[in-house]
């Protein structure tokens, strides 16, 4: 079985391989930019242990891998620039470095090179990876078009954040595995207990991000901290405070939220100091763990000898533990 450090250097081996010889360096600068900058390249990772699970060998599925690492960084590229977000991976976000019109571009054409390699899937899966590719993208636009809405309503309810952070996030992770065990062969009920595995693993991992955006340091997190509080992100944080809140800290959260006004430091310092009093952060700590247990449920119904699980079983434990 290959770990998620070999399986890494394959991935990175084949994105460095990859080639861009169009009429215009200018449209791809942002895309070697960006593809260049590294990751954690979990998805494409997950795409080959999934595939490793049921096959020996994962040649077959690289390329669709690096298509679905492509697509999300394609999402980066637009989520910056929806989210104001100014850094990324420890560096200036595409549509800071170049301007906004250059980061729409460049970010379209990865769209299309995410699907180029896709079609790269071995003949007999293509139909299946195809459509599952792309009802995964639709869900995608859909997530972050609620998370853009939900940034101007006052009230989320926690099953809007579950289902906004489903689609946003844990689909592509659980696609990205279900995609690497058709590919590996597997049976198609195998197949939806590893999508399932991956959702609740997205799930955990975005309430993860959500925690990280709020008490990550920048310096490994590689991203500002405190910008979902300035925006009025609804995350899991949020809602938890909202819900235990009263009198004057439900007062305070209610003001701060439902503008833009504040200065950004002071609304940042204001909002995370309610959630200490509230102790919100060990309360969302617990909510990610138990999705990670949900997730080793899934898991264990996959029928493959256990130890061939361990790789993914450890994939999950470190990112409940990631700092970036
Ligand atoms: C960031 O994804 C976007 C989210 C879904 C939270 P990652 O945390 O996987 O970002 P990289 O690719 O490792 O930088
Ligand atoms: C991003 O969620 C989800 C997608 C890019 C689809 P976030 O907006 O929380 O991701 P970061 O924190 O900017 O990486
Ligand atoms: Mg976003
Ligand atoms: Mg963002
Ligand atoms: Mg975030």
């Amino acid at each position: 079985m290959y770990t998620y450090e070999e399986l890494k250097e394959i991935v990175n081996r084949a994105i460095h391989n990859m080639s861009y010889e169009y009429d215009s360096d200018k449209l791809f600068e942002p895309v070697k930019y960006i593809m260049s900058q590294g990751g954690k390249r979990i998805r494409p990772v997950m795409t080959l242990m999934a595939c490793n699970l049921f096959d020996d060998k994962v040649e077959k599925a690289i390329l669709p891998a690096v298509g679905l690492e492509v697509f999300h960084n394609y999402t980066l590229v637009h989520d910056d620039i929806m989210d104001n977000s100014e850094m990324r991976r420890g560096a200036l976000t595409v549509y800071k470095k170049w301007d906004t019109n250059q980061a729409i571009l460049s970010g379209d054409v990865m769209a299309f090179v995410a699907n180029e390699c896709m079609l790269n899937t071995p003949a007999e899966y293509l139909t299946k990876v195809s459509r599952l590719y792309n009802e995964t993208a639709i869900e995608v636009c859909s997530g972050q078009q609620m998370d853009m809405d939900f940034e101007k309503i006052n009230y989320v309810t926690h099953t809007d954040y579950l289902r906004m952070i489903e689609l946003k996030t844990a689909v592509l992770l659980a696609a990205s595995l279900k995609i690497g065990a058709i590919i590996g062969g597997a049976e198609p009920e195998e197949a939806q207990k590893i999508y399932d595995f991956g959702r609740n693993m997205g799930l955990a991992f975005q309430i993860q991000d959500d925690l990280l955006d709020a008490y990550g340091d920048a310096a490994q997190f590689g991203k500002n901290i405190g910008l979902d509080i300035v925006s009025n992100k609804k995350t899991i944080l949020l809602l938890k405070a909202m819900e235990l809140a009263s009198g004057e800290q439900l007062k305070m959260l209610n003001e701060q939220t439902q503008t833009l006004d504040f200065d950004p430091g002071e609304k940042v310092a204001a909002v995370k100091a309610i959630y200490d009093e509230l102790n919100v952060k060990t309360i969302v700590e617990e909510m990610a763990s138990n999705y990670i247990n949900l997730a080793y449920s899934s898991l264990e119904e996959v029928n493959v000898e256990e130890q061939r699980k361990e790789e993914l079983q450890n994939l999950a434990a470190y990112l409940l533990k990631r700092t970036r």
